[in-house]
Parts: structure tokens; sequence; C-alpha cells
């Protein structure tokens, strides 16, 4: 590529809470890049880049459906790497949603692959997840790539197929594809569909209760979004392929994790425990990084105290700037 010319890059999903961070990130740190965003705004809003995209003109937003093969023929044109983030997200929708959650998933990456082929893309990211992992007991984390897993959800089966589409074409050798197993990404500007972080967070800003799901000793891998958007850029522009946990690789209980807002916070709030939404819900999660540490230079630069603050600030100044109510469902 000559230096006048243009990386064109496609963000699936650019208007959700990652794929915002993603492009915000690309358009910061490189000059050649051109985002084109392919997002359905069924949760994603295209005005959730006012407050973070100062450099609009490099960006194309395109309203449309991964699994609309015309779309995908246009929005693909002249693009080198996709980044794929689209899904079906959050335990609501996820579980109200079972088929569309499949055939977004599944299909739509198949489709979407294929798609790359034709238009001669090199570079393949696939968001996946840690809910691939299934069940595991306490004494048997951190959860490990190599481990032998059984997802127990319906997005966790779809996410593990997906990867599955991705060795396939992988071997196929016409694309380079790689997976990421998020685990628990929070941080400035997620949406609130059922997410623990921002409803917790919210709630104490408003001094209201706080609930948890259960007893609250579930063990979570939190990981701060600026960190995850790090871990995801480097993956996508290494030559590795397979899958990578991009975690924390540090645990904390759901109890802690309120006790820890609401002192952040300097809130009145109490803790109110309710009954868990899904008795699928895996019981701890915690992720083994060092793959992705080995492999790329990649390092964890916000600890949950660090990250939290963030997180809590940013909600702060939302609450405050738009002077409104903001409540949570959860
Ligand atoms: N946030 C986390 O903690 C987490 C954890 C594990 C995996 N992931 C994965 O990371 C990716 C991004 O997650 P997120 O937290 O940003 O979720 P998000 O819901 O904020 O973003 C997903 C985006 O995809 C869009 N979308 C949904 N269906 C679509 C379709 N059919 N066509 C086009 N666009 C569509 C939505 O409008 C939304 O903007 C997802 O693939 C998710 O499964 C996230």
């Amino acid at each position: 590529m000559n230096a006048t010319m243009k990386e064109k890059i496609l963000v699936t999903g650019g208007a959700g809470f990652i794929g915002t961070h993603v492009v915000q990130k690309l358009l910061e740190t490189k000059d050649n890049v051109h985002i084109v965003i392919l997002d359905n705004f069924s949760v994603g809003k295209a005005d959730s880049f006012m407050p973070v995209c100062t450099d609009t003109k490099r960006l194309d937003i395109v309203k449309g459906d991964v699994r609309d093969e015309k779309i995908l023929d246009e929005v693909l044109s002249g693009i080198t790497t996709v980044y794929h983030l689209a899904a079906v997200v959050g335990v609501d929708r996820v579980i109200s949603m079972p088929q569309e959650t499949w055939d977004v998933e599944v299909n739509g990456t198949k489709m979407l692959i294929e798609k790359c082929i034709q238009h001669k893309v090199k570079r393949f990211f696939l968001a996946s997840s840690s809910e691939c992992y299934g069940e595991y007991s306490p004494g048997s984390l951190p959860m490990k790539e190599s481990d032998y897993i059984m997802p127990n959800t319906n997005y966790g089966k779809a996410k593990y197929e997906c990867e599955k589409v991705c060795e396939q074409y992988n071997r196929g050798g016409n694309i380079s594809c790689v997976a990421a197993r998020y685990f628990n990404v929070y941080g400035k500007l997620q949406s609130f569909n059922g997410y623990v972080i921002p409803n917790m967070v919210v709630q104490a800003l408003n001094n209201e209760p706080i609930k948890i799901y259960g007893h609250g000793d579930q063990l979570r891998d939190f990981m701060y979004i600026d960190d995850t958007v790090d871990a995801t850029i480097k993956l996508t522009e290494s030559e590795l392929t397979g899958v990578y946990n991009i975690g924390s690789g540090k645990c904390m209980s759901i109890k802690s994790i309120a006790e820890t807002i609401i002192k952040l916070a300097d809130s009145d709030s109490m803790i109110v425990h309710v009954p868990i939404r899904r008795p699928t819900d895996i019981e701890s999660k915690l992720s083994d990084n060092a793959k992705i540490r080995e492999s790329i230079n990649w390092e964890l630069r916000h600890d949950i105290n660090a990250g939290l603050k963030e997180t809590i600030n940013s909600y702060r100044r939302y609450l405050n700037e738009c002077n409104c109510n903001m409540r949570t469902s959860g």
C-alpha cells in the first residue's frame, strides 16, 4: 500500500459498546485508515459517537444486517480487515431471542466470512466469549484455551460454533481468522442490557438499592474497555490465528464489586439479593491470559479500582451533562 492509499477496515456492530471504542482507537492511532461501520442499530446508536469521535470524515456508518448479502457486497468493497463484533448480546436479549441469537451469530458469521473471501479481505477478527467454556467449578479455574469445553447456553454454543467456522476457513487458506474470548468487559458508554457494572454504578449514583442476582459469591473476570480494545487491535494486527482469551486474569465476587462501587461512588446504596435470572448462569469465571500476553506485546493497564473510577466518573459526568435521571431496568 502506498503512503496516500487509505487502509479500509469494516467494523460490524461498530455502534455497540466495544465497537465504538475500537473505531475510536483506530481513528485516533492511524492517519491512513478509513472505517466503515455496519450495524443494524438494534442496540447501538449512531449518536454514541458524538462524545468520542472527533474525526468522523474518515468514517462511514451503514445501517444494515450482517446477514444481508447485498449490503455486505457494498460495505466490503476495498476492505482489508474486518472486526466482527455484531451479535445479539446481553442476558435478557439472548434469553428472549434464542433463534435470532443463533442465526445472527452462526449464519451471519458464515455468510460474512464467505463474502470476505470473495472480496479478498485478508484478516478477520471474531468477537467470541468466555460463555464458550460452560460450567467450571471454582477449583478448576482459570479457564484456558486448551481446556476441553462444553458451552451450556445458546449464546455460548453459538459463539463456539463461530470459532469452529473460523478454524475451518483458516484451513482453507484464503483468509486469516483470529477469535478472542472476551470475559466481562466494562467501562464508559456501556448500555444497561443486563450488564452488571453499569447497572450497579447507576444505582449507586442514584443512592438506590443495588440488586445482586443470587448469593453474590459468583466470581467474574472484569476487564476495562481500554485494555480490551488494546488487546483486540494488537491481536488483529498480528498474524496469529486460533482462539485467545481476552481477560484480566483476575476475578472478584459480584458482592465485592457492589461493595467497591458503593465505596468509590461515595454512595448510600444498600445491597439487596434477588433470584437469579437463568439457571444456566455460569457460577464463576476467570481467564488464564498467558497465551495472549506471551504472543503479543500486550499487558493489563487498569486494575479494577482504576477501571471502576473511570467508569463511575464517566457516568457521573453524563448524568450531570444531560441533567437527567438515569434509571436501570435490572
Ligand atoms: N461486552 C462484553 O462483556 C462481551 C463479553 C463477551 C463477548 N462479547 C462480544 O463482543 C461483541 C461486542 O459486544 P458489545 O458488548 O459491544 O455488545 P453491543 O450489544 O453493545 O454491540 C453489538 C452491536 O451489534 C449490533 N447488531 C446486533 N445484531 C446485528 C445484526 N444482525 N447486524 C448488524 N448489527 C447487529 C447491535 O446494534 C450493537 O450495536 C459481541 O460479539 C459480543 O458477543 C462481549
